[in-house]
């Protein structure tokens, strides 16, 4: 797929290599856009992004309307607990009232996996952006994750390949915690091993999902111990108890002692191993509190920023000028 004639971005599994490698440039020249003094470019100036969200968010929903803004579209914010959906409208018929509208872009966040690709599949001349779907793929986090974990190590001189400095070759990453029910270690695993990085899943077998075969270019351990000190990225997942069916492990005092990111194991972590996690945090689960705030190279805030630009990245990508100069655009600022 060529991300400049895509419509939508629903998978990670829909884009090649290069498109993976294009829209971290991309989302690096909005980072560039975003340390400026006035942070904005009109980029999208008369188009209109749609913000539908039909399960809660904190992060995804802020940063795509920030980067929407900041390219200048106009955002329509739907949020499902104060719509009329509470009358029985359908997820059809309440995404045909936002075409309607007349919007360029629809982000969709939603419980049942697929709903992003069948809202892509009812609203034709739309473009839809998948912002998270059930347990399968959240593609927008593991871009910008990537691009964060791209930045520090081209930033601390362990970047693998100067010339091409968004490859992670020889990076080993281990994906740690509720792998099963996580949408965010689906597309993670998918655009580090594009990079070239070494994926290790970390979970005990009732957190790790039945269709591993499908993934052989990755590791599997059942325990944090065996694998701490070999890896560079430890990225941790939340234990997501909205999604799991049952209590899939003995307790959370037993989850922290075999895969919570304590104080101890942060010790025996590589001096220039990075800590990362999605969010939301489990605090005390996940990860100690005196991990999370004080050691060094956590980049969960930097996840954070990054994502902003990332996203920003994006919507350029599926609605910006196919001939438009990206150099020029991202130059030019909205003071006009
Ligand atoms: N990481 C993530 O998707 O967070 P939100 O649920 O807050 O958007």
């Amino acid at each position: 797929m060529s991300v400049s004639s895509a419509p939508h971005l629903l998978s990670i599994d829909d884009l090649s290599v290069d498109d993976i490698v294009c829209l971290l440039e991309l989302g690096d020249r909005f980072a560039e856009v975003a340390e400026r003094a006035v942070p904005k470019v009109p980029a999208l100036r008369g188009k209109t992004v749609a913000l539908a969200f039909f399960e809660d968010s904190t992060r995804t929903r802020l940063s795509f309307d920030l980067a929407a803004k900041r390219l200048s579209a106009d955002v329509l914010t739907f949020t499902a607990s104060a719509s009329s959906l509470s009358k029985g409208e359908s997820l059809r018929d309440t995404t045909e009232t936002i075409r309607a509208m007349g919007v360029d872009a629809v982000v969709i966040r939603h419980r049942h996996a697929g709903a992003p690709a069948q809202v892509a599949a009812w609203l034709d001349g739309v473009s839809v952006v998948n912002a998270g779907d059930g347990a399968h793929q959240h593609p927008t986090q593991a871009l910008g994750d990537a691009y964060t974990l791209a930045k520090h190590r081209q930033a601390n001189g362990l970047a693998a390949e100067p010339a091409n400095p968004w490859r992670l070759d020889g990076t080993h990453v281990g994906i740690v915690g509720d792998i099963a029910h996580s949408r965010v270690a689906r597309s993670a695993m998918a655009v580090y091993a594009a990079l070239g990085a070494h994926v290790t899943l970390v979970a005990p077998p009732t957190l790790l999902p039945v269709e591993l075969s499908a993934w052989p270019h990755v590791s599997v351990s059942h325990r944090l111990d065996e694998v701490i000190d070999s890896l560079d990225v430890v990225s941790l997942l939340r234990m997501q108890r909205e999604r799991a069916s049952s209590d899939v492990f003995g307790s959370v005092r037993e989850y922290v002692d075999r895969y919570g990111l304590t104080l101890e194991r942060a010790c025996r972590l590589k001096p220039d191993a990075v800590v990362m996690h999605p969010g939301p945090v489990n605090r005390g689960v996940e990860i100690a509190s005196g991990v999370m705030d004080a050691a060094p190279n956590v980049l969960i805030g930097h996840q954070v920023t990054h994502g902003v630009a990332l996203r920003a990245g994006v919507l350029y990508a599926l609605l910006g000028r196919a001939d438009a100069d990206v150099e020029a655009e991202a130059s030019r600022d909205d003071r006009r």
